[in-house]
């Protein structure tokens, strides 16, 4: 049976490859307070421009909001002229707030996320009680995306794919000769992402990376996280598919399903939640917004207790 998302994704890196105007740049900005990397991907003709995973920052203890991480990417996007299309995210992040909408405020951009965007926002409305005026459609974003869909991003043609485990939304987003692969992969010395969170599987983070990994070696993979691996100095976030399958720790070529299934159930089980959880999953469920302000027009976030 063939696969026409990657059929097209791989038609579309290969024509990359013969057609420098069809390789677009990319600039990363990485937040070490998350560890996450964000990334600003542009078609050098026309200047139209994606940003990928932005993060707000947040102060737990204080509750309070800041942009300075959002305002190297608005100064990188002014600097250089370029016209941004899109907000994409490659899921409801777990472990930073997204800065998409303050982003939109200020240099533009369509938000866009998996379609199945829908799931995460019904698991966690009901974790959270989020009530019935949050809605669980997705209506809080611009562009709700499939496994296929292709788009334009200038000249640069772009196809999105889905790639559940982590969360059952997740989406990569094929621009060029570049994959930007959210929560999958990590580099080759570190491993793969955890698949615990309620909605994540091992066994479909297994099958999601596999499939992205039948894409040209050369394919150019950019990461949203890295957290060094033991014995590296430097944080890293691109790579590309013929060093993931030569050397992914986890998932190289060769590992049998069961065995990372049970490798990465067992991992996971030692893990703990990630600092930022309870804002993280509360405001990137509605497209990046707070929760709506109470009578007094506090935003307020809530902590489930003895839930997560
Ligand atoms: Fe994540």
């Amino acid at each position: 049976m063939t696969d026409a998302p990657i059929a097209a994704a791989t038609a579309q890196i290969l024509n990359a490859e013969r057609n420098p105007a069809q390789k677009p740049v990319v600039k990363t900005f990485f937040d070490e307070a998350t560890f996450t990397a964000s990334h600003v991907v542009h078609d050098p003709e026309t200047k139209a421009a994606a940003v990928v995973d932005s993060v707000l920052d947040y102060d737990a203890a204080s509750g309070r909001t800041c942009y300075d991480s959002a305002q190297k990417i608005v100064e990188y996007v002014r600097a250089e002229g370029l016209k941004v299309e899109w907000q994409l995210e490659t899921h409801a992040h777990a472990d930073h707030l997204s800065a998409a909408p303050w982003l939109q405020e200020q240099i533009g951009g369509k938000l866009g996320i998996g379609a199945d965007i829908i799931r995460v926002q019904e698991v966690f409305g009901k974790i959270f009680n989020a009530g019935t005026r949050f809605a669980r459609d997705g209506s809080q974003f611009d562009h709700l995306f499939r496994d296929g869909d292709q788009f334009q991003i200038g000249n640069l043609k772009a196809t999105a794919l889905h790639v559940p485990g982590h969360t059952p939304a997740d989406m990569a987003f094929v621009i060029g000769d570049a994959a930007f692969i959210g929560d999958t992969l990590f580099m080759p010395d570190y491993g793969t992402a955890r698949a615990d969170f309620p909605g994540g599987d091992a066994r479909m983070l297994f099958r999601s990376i596999r499939r992205l990994l039948t894409l040209p070696e050369q394919t150019r993979l950019f990461l949203c996280h890295d957290y060094k691996a033991p014995g590296r100095t430097e944080f890293a976030w691109e790579t590309t598919v013929g060093a993931e399958r030569a050397h992914n720790v986890h998932v190289h070529d060769g590992v049998a399903e069961e065995d990372f299934v049970s490798m990465r159930t067992k991992r996971d089980s030692t893990l703990s939640l990630p600092n930022l959880i309870m804002p993280s999953v509360q405001i990137n469920m509605r497209g990046g917004h707070m929760p709506e302000p109470e009578e007094n027009g506090v935003s307020y976030i809530k902590i489930p207790v003895n839930k997560l």
